[in-house]
């Protein structure tokens, strides 16, 4: 493995300081959960190994959720190290893999640190961020072991629907290569989440695997509990990926698996007000988006992000852009390079924030848009 850290993660709030950035734009998920507010009490956990797998009646929850038995979950530390576990088992080098392009840049990164070859599935933002299935079919190559997508998709807030969802799954059988499918965002699906992938290929068919995974991230604001898992319906790859995991940490933290079981029995409950605040951040940035004459979007179908880009036209200077939006107006966004895109391209996180500090982070970066035209 060539390990390299990631833009996205050296210049991410938390590495640079959360005191220096005043209008977070950046973020991917709903705004973070306080401990407090999730009232429990975890005095009486043991605090032994858990069950590699993961606990059981987490375990449970997910499966019964997502319409597959518990033993076809695998708890992993955040969906990162559900992806890391996945590629390092399907992956070796000189192997390739098919890959959209912009991406949640780990989904490209630890491929690329095994050695594997990188095929980009493209996403043009005049297809709307949607994956070309033609395109897709066509770059299937003989050593292709991995195809890889994120429904709804990171940066775009792109979806596919169901029906092309499952295209894609045959797609990948008839060229017997196994599928995987990121869904850290598919319960943030405007119109509603699409079928668990995993779940829609039958248990222990002679069939390439199809992987799902998912976190508490992103719907749930948990992401410091570092808590995601995996979906497979494939008992022998179950298996390896599950010798994967007890090489890299054995066991999930106990006490992070009791948070998200405890949050996830009162998911009900907590996801109305989730959703309402989602919906009314929506309404801010597409109201504000409609405004805006230097750029232009694709707007997001799911997910809590988006990726407008300046207008060809526009004469902004885009280093300058970045330097006021940051220095004079402390207001941060994903620059396009984070996704290895032009840096006229940039990622709106607009779930994270209160309604009120998206509505001035929207203002600053008309303002820093503005000031930096040549
Ligand atoms: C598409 C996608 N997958 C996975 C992750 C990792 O999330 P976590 O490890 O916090 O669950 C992210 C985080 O931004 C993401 O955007």
């Amino acid at each position: 493995m060539k390990y390299v850290r990631m833009p996205i993660e050296i210049e991410s709030p938390e590495q640079m300081g959360y005191e220096n950035v005043k209008y977070n734009l950046t973020e991917s998920s709903f705004a973070d959960a306080e401990l407090g507010d999730l009232d429990l009490d975890l005095r009486k956990l043991v605090l032994c190994y858990g069950d590699h797998q993961g606990n059981r009646a987490l375990r449970s929850l997910i499966a019964s959720d997502c319409g597959v038995h518990p033993d076809e979950v695998l708890i992993t530390a955040g969906a990162a190290s559900a992806l890391f576990v996945i590629a390092t088992t399907l992956l070796q080098a000189g192997d390739r893999i098919l890959v959209e392009a912009p991406n949640y840049a780990t989904n490209i990164e630890t491929p690329r640190a095994i050695g594997a070859e990188i095929d980009f599935l493209t996403l043009r933002f005049e297809e709307g961020f949607r994956p070309n299935l033609a395109q897709l079919a066509q770059k299937l190559h003989p050593r292709t072991k991995l195809v890889s997508l994120t429904v709804p998709h990171n940066p775009t807030g792109s979806m596919l629907t169901e029906s092309e969802l499952r295209q894609i799954i045959e797609l990948c059988a008839r060229h017997g290569v196994p599928l995987l499918v990121d869904e850290t965002y598919r319960e943030m699906a405007f119109a509603g989440p699409l079928p668990v992938a995993a779940s829609l290929v039958a248990a222990d068919a002679a069939r390439p695997p199809v992987l799902s995974v998912s976190s508490m991230s992103k719907t749930w604001g948990l992401p410091g509990i570092r808590i995601g898992w995996l979906i497979c319906r494939d008992r022998k790859l179950m298996e390896t990926l599950l010798a994967a995991k007890e090489q890299i940490f054995i066991c999930n933290s106990v006490v992070d698996e009791e948070i998200a079981l405890r949050f996830l029995q009162q998911k009900a409950q907590r996801a109305p007000a989730i959703f309402a605040r989602m919906k009314q951040n929506f309404t801010v940035l597409s109201d504000w988006m409609h405004t805006q004459q230097d750029l232009e979007w694709v707007q997001p179908a799911g997910g809590v992000v988006c990726f407008p880009r300046f207008r060809s036209d526009c004469p902004v200077h885009i280093e300058r852009f970045y330097r006021v939006l940051g220095d004079k107006y402390k207001t941060f966004v994903g620059p396009g390079h984070w996704f290895e895109m032009d840096r006229r391209y940039m990622r709106i996180g607009y779930g994270w924030p209160s309604t009120s500090d998206l509505r001035e982070g929207l203002a600053a970066i008309s303002r820093a848009a503005e000031e930096a035209r040549e």
